[in-house]
């Protein structure tokens, strides 16, 4: 089975969490593509989304589904959401498609997140995905060397720009053993306005798609 195949299931099995006629967040990237797309094709009508990335936001209008902004919405039934790396405590590295901001906040107004994976993001431990980290242009410098301090390796993301018009620095080999513990002293870094570590919120329920179905973990 292929990846793309893989994430389909899961994105398929992601709509069956979907209550009709609800507000639900919608994360970013290629599993959540399918998401809105196995969503738009199901018989569920839901009330609206609130995107956390402008292609998404696209998509979901381009299938008629209204998106609404965050500060318009109380509390979401759901939020579905893929993830780079994610393990068995169901936290997770985010943050390949640089959408992590709009990401965390619309996981911290959901009550139910549920992550949608492929099988190659199921890991035990995280910390072989650079873990994304996104900076105000003017902290670039001052972020880079705090992080070479923590042990990590930062990349500057070249040629992008995220949705609220930050950098973002990919850093490799940061020890990630303690994940809530480095996703706060991160967020501590002056500058740093998220970092992809979704540890202190951590996913709710885990739908992997596989060769041989779809694993649910909760
Ligand atoms: C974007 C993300 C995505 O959820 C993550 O990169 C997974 O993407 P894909 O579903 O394309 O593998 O965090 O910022």
């Amino acid at each position: 089975m292929s990846v793309d195949t893989q994430k389909r299931a899961a994105a398929e099995a992601a709509v069956d969490r979907i209550e009709p006629d609800s507000v639900i967040g919608v994360g970013s990237g290629s599993t959540v593509d399918q998401f809105i797309d196995a969503l738009a094709a199901s018989d569920i009508r839901i009330e609206a989304a609130v995107a956390a990335s402008e292609v998404s936001a696209a998509r979901l209008r381009r299938h008629g589904i209204e998106v609404r902004d965050a500060n318009s919405v109380g509390e979401l039934s759901v939020y579905v959401d893929g993830a780079d790396e994610i393990t068995r405590h169901l936290q997770m590295v985010k943050g390949g498609g640089g959408a992590l901001t709009r990401e965390k906040i619309v996981a911290a107004i959901a009550r139910q997140f549920v992550c949608i994976v492929d099988e190659s993001k199921w890991v035990t431990a995280l910390g072989d995905f650079p873990l994304p980290i996104e900076v105000i242009p003017m902290a670039r410098s001052h972020v880079g060397r705090a992080l070479v301090r923590l042990g990590g390796h930062p990349a500057l993301r070249e040629g992008f720009t995220t949705d609220n018009g930050n950098l973002i620095l990919d850093v490799r080999h940061l020890d990630l053993s303690q994940p809530i513990a480095m996703e706060r002293q991160l967020n501590d870094i002056a500058g740093v306005v998220t970092n992809g570590l979704f540890a202190l919120r951590p996913a709710d329920e885990l739908l992997v798609g596989t060769d041989t179905g779809v694993q649910r973990f909760t």
